[in-house]
């Protein structure tokens, strides 16, 4: 009995969050979005939250003790054989070396990576027409995943906006940020020999598809 942990690794609009609530709904795993929580934490006005909100604004990386530091809790709280879906997570080599010292800590590894990849100027486009949810953080796109009704979530009526880092400036530093700071993670899984590419620039469901595939066994409930 050991937690399973996959990662889902890849640029800002690769569909890191669309693909895990796919993942999440269909699988046994817990769906850990460093990004979502960080949100939660600005819009409660926490420590971590202003610590990181301004990081956030510029689409910059939050300083990685502050990212250990919300992702060791989450787990502490967890059970011993618990599934875990990362999104937005590690995003450096600090944090990935940690993450496997934390992980190590509980007799566990991780056990897949799967790379989103999808090319750039649909990276742009999905993250430009992105609107979220106020009210429960439903993600939805103008063109592509529209609501029914402009400017309301179908599941919950909550009004849509557009988060403070999609504008186009902050969308061209958080790309930057990627390729700088977070793509060598590909090497460092690919040499562990658990990473698994996916093409994401598909319709969702055969990401979603392709990934459950990939998990097996991991994922079954
Ligand atoms: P985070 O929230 O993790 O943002 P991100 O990595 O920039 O990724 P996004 O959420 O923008 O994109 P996504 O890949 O989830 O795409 P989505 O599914 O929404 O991080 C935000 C900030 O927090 C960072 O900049 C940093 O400051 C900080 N942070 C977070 N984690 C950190 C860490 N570990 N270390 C340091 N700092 C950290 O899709 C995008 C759009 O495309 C949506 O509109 C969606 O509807 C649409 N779409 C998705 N898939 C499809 C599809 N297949 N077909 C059509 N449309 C699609």
């Amino acid at each position: 009995m050991s937690i399973k942990t996959i990662i889902l690794l890849g640029a800002p609009g690769a569909g890191k969050g669309t693909i895990a609530e796919g993942i999440r709904s269909a699988s046994r795993f817990l769906h850990v979005s460093t990004g979502d929580m960080l949100r939660e934490a600005v819009k409660c006005g926490t420590p971590v939250g202003r610590q990181a909100e301004a990081f956030m604004k510029r689409g910059e990386l939050v300083p990685d003790a502050v990212i250990l530091g919300i992702v060791e809790e989450r787990l502490d709280k967890g059970g011993a054989d618990d599934a875990y879906m990362f999104d937005g997570f590690p995003r450096t080599m600090d944090q990935a070396r940690l993450l496997d010292e934390i992980l190590g800590g509980r007799k566990a590894v991780v056990n897949k990576v799967f790379l989103l990849d999808a090319p750039r100027a649909l990276l742009i486009a999905r993250l430009t027409g992105r609107r979220v949810c106020r009210k429960c953080g439903q993600s939805y796109h103008v063109i592509n995943i529209p609501p029914k009704v402009a400017g309301a979530c179908d599941l919950c009526g909550g009004e849509l906006y557009q988060r403070a880092d999609d504008s186009e400036a902050t969308i061209l530093n958080r790309l930057d940020v990627y390729t700088k700071q977070t793509e060598t993670l590909i090497a460092f899984y690919e040499k562990k020999g658990v990473l698994v590419r996916v093409d994401s620039a598909r319709p969702r469901q055969e990401t979603v598809a392709e990934i459950l595939r990939g998990a097996g066994a991991l994922a079954a409930s």
